[in-house]
């Protein structure tokens, strides 16, 4: 994509006017690492820091999945959007008002006409079901389902009514949509000739993303006995996206951030009643497994998760799965069991007091699992054993911490009276296929000692206090050894060069804009390296170390491809090339015999 001047002006406007640290901050926790901030990367899932932050350069990158930018990288990331999208938002939150259209995609100003329109429908279904006389029964039976006037109105519940053009003739006749758009949002159909509404004689929940846009609708039945499905929901559009939506999140996300744990359960009932009665941590996921998109936007909020869906069988099959998922975020999460009631709704009507000391004796959810798999056999006949090892070995084969899996696996070794060393050959072979499939070779691994080093060099020099004087140590050292083909290579001649003009001290921008521009993001990636703690003495004597090894290095390939040389040049009889090669054997050699004396 090709941007004109004034976009180009408005994204520096803008960039200008978000702090990166801020920004990241607000989902990723960061911890101060130096000039530099570091966490746990957002984007791929690690359970040691290797996320970085630079206040200086307001960028970041992620050294375990090499994805990194500025503050419009970052968001395009985490939301899944293009480049004008994460402008918009950006210079929304800037308060910047954007003059160019020049970067709209034509798909954001689509995704923008959809929000409204969505928004107006809530409206006006908010409207039937409090005001309008054809919403009376609704609003008669949301009463006597014991929900307040003002929980209606937080979680704007509405009502579609038996018309069935209602919505549809409103918003095209008075609003000026087009018939196409209202498809396109999924609140009409095509039906014969004529465009109808999709949800008629429905209590409607109006469905959020956690950026408070409307986009999309679940409707429910008024009367259990009618014919169709209980619950429909709007179908996938190109805002909503059902594997990334929570019921509830737009009126709860606070609340769980700051309890820093999301009660999860499994109808927008129970979302509505937990709020009602002083819950307000709580989400839906409508009825399903959690996917992994739903996963990762509840890590952005919670550090806990407590499970709290329906006592069935699905209930059970959906909290397994949901499992491997949420140890992979390394969210800490629990389950509760709800005494002699289904669903939370209706336990809070049966003895709230009951439920909400169930809400405090959550138990972890490997604890559950493992005592629904023990109860569900006879632990005594070797069938039974079977059926229970068979149950829980695949969901202790799929967590990662080892202390975890091996508490359970004694645990279960000890009841079903089977010996620990048989348990783990079992779980052995169910983990197999999922570690081949994780088991990459991450970049530095592929990279030799020099490369890594090399590195390290330019990461030491950039981030010192005095770039200038650790260009200087490291000059006196590979001086004559240092080559020239590899990036960091490059990036250290270009700073031996600039460092021998510099009137003034070191600037970063003069340098980068020194730089060709495919070095530049090699520069950006070295002044967020994760470097250890260094005091500001102990500084230059890393910097002298680092370029001593990587002397040492290029001394040795030299050695081992003179020798391989000179090896060559006796085949061949020639003695006069074998002469100067062994010359320069000789004084590499010496120079590496003085290295590591030095
Ligand atoms: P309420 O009386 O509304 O509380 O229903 P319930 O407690 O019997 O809900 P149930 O346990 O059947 O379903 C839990 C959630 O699954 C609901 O809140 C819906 O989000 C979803 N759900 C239920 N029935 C259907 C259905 O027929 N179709 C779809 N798509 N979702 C459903
Ligand atoms: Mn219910």
């Amino acid at each position: 994509m090709r941007y004109n001047a004034n976009v180009m002006d408005e994204v520096g406007v803008v960039r200008e006017k978000i702090d990166v640290v801020a920004l990241i901050g607000e989902t990723v926790q960061l911890k101060k690492a130096g000039k530099n901030f570091k966490g746990l990367c957002p984007f791929h899932n690690e359970k040691s820091p290797s996320f970085m932050v630079s206040p200086d350069r307001q960028i970041w990158h992620c050294f375990g999945c090499q994805k990194g930018g500025t503050v419009f990288d970052f968001v395009m990331e985490q939301e899944h959007i293009e480049f004008g999208e994460a402008l918009r938002l950006l210079a929304k939150r800037a308060g910047v008002t954007l003059q160019t259209r020049g970067v709209n995609s034509g798909l954001s100003e689509k995704k923008e006409r959809l929000y409204q329109l969505n928004s107006l429908a809530m409206e006006y279904y908010h409207y039937i079901l409090t005001q309008h006389k054809a919403g009376k029964k609704a609003l008669e039976y949301v009463q006597a389902r014991g929900i307040k006037d003002k929980v209606i109105s937080t979680f704007r519940l509405g009502f579609a009514p038996h018309q069935r053009d209602a919505l549809t003739s409103y918003l095209i006749k008075k609003k000026h949509f087009t018939p196409e758009e209202l498809i396109e949002a999924g609140i009409a159909t095509q039906s014969g000739r004529s465009v109808v509404d999709f949800f008629w004689n429905r209590l409607i929940f109006p469905l959020y993303d956690h950026r408070e846009n409307v986009v999309g609708f679940s409707g429910r039945i008024l009367d259990n006995g009618a014919l169709g499905p209980k619950y429909i929901n709007t179908r996938e559009t190109i805002i909503y996206h059902k594997g990334e939506t929570f019921y509830g999140i737009h009126v709860t996300k606070d609340s769980i951030q700051k309890a820093k744990q999301a009660i999860l359960v499994e109808g927008e009932f129970d979302v509505i009643s937990c709020f009602q009665a002083g819950i307000p941590n709580v989400l839906a996921v409508k009825g399903t497994a959690l996917t992994p998109m739903q996963v990762t936007l509840l890590a952005r909020y919670a550090e806990k998760i407590t499970i709290c869906f329906d006592g069935d069988h699905a209930g059970q099959d959906a909290i397994k799965r949901s499992i491997p998922l949420i140890d992979k975020k390394n969210l800490q999460t629990t389950v509760v069991l709800i005494p002699g009631s289904k669903d939370p709704d209706e336990a809070l009507k049966t003895n709230e007091l009951m439920f909400k000391q169930a809400l405090k004796h959550d138990v972890s959810v490997y604890d559950y699992l493992f005592d629904q798999a023990v109860s569900s056999a006879d632990v005594k006949t070797a069938e039974g054993k079977r059926e229970i090892a068979d149950s829980f070995l695949p969901t202790l084969a799929s967590i990662e911490n080892m202390i975890i899996r091996e508490h359970y696996l004694k645990k279960l070794s000890g009841i079903i009276d089977t010996s620990y060393e048989n348990l783990v050959k079992e779980i052995d072979r169910l983990s197999r296929p999922i570690q081949a499939k994780e088991g990459m070779v991450t970049e530095s691994e592929k990279r030799t000692r020099e490369e890594i080093l090399e590195e390290y060099l330019v990461s030491l020099i950039l981030q010192s206090d005095e770039p200038r004087k650790a260009v200087d140590v490291s000059v006196q050292m590979l001086a004559g050894s240092i080559g020239k083909e590899r990036a960091y290579q490059k990036i250290i001649y270009q700073l031996i060069e600039f460092v021998q003009d510099l009137q003034a001290t070191f600037d970063h921008t003069t340098f980068s804009t020194s730089l060709p521009d495919e070095l530049r993001s090699m520069y950006n990636k070295s002044l967020l390296f994760p470097l250890p703690k260094l005091s500001k003495e102990t500084f230059l004597t890393e910097v002298r170390k680092t370029a001593q090894q990587l002397r040492e290095l290029y001394l040795r390939s030299k050695i081992k491809r003179l020798g391989e040389q000179i090896k060559q040049k006796e085949k061949e009889g020639d003695s006069e090339a074998v002469h100067t090669l062994q010359i320069s054997f000789n004084e590499a050699a010496k120079l590496l015999q003085d290295n590591t004396a030095m």
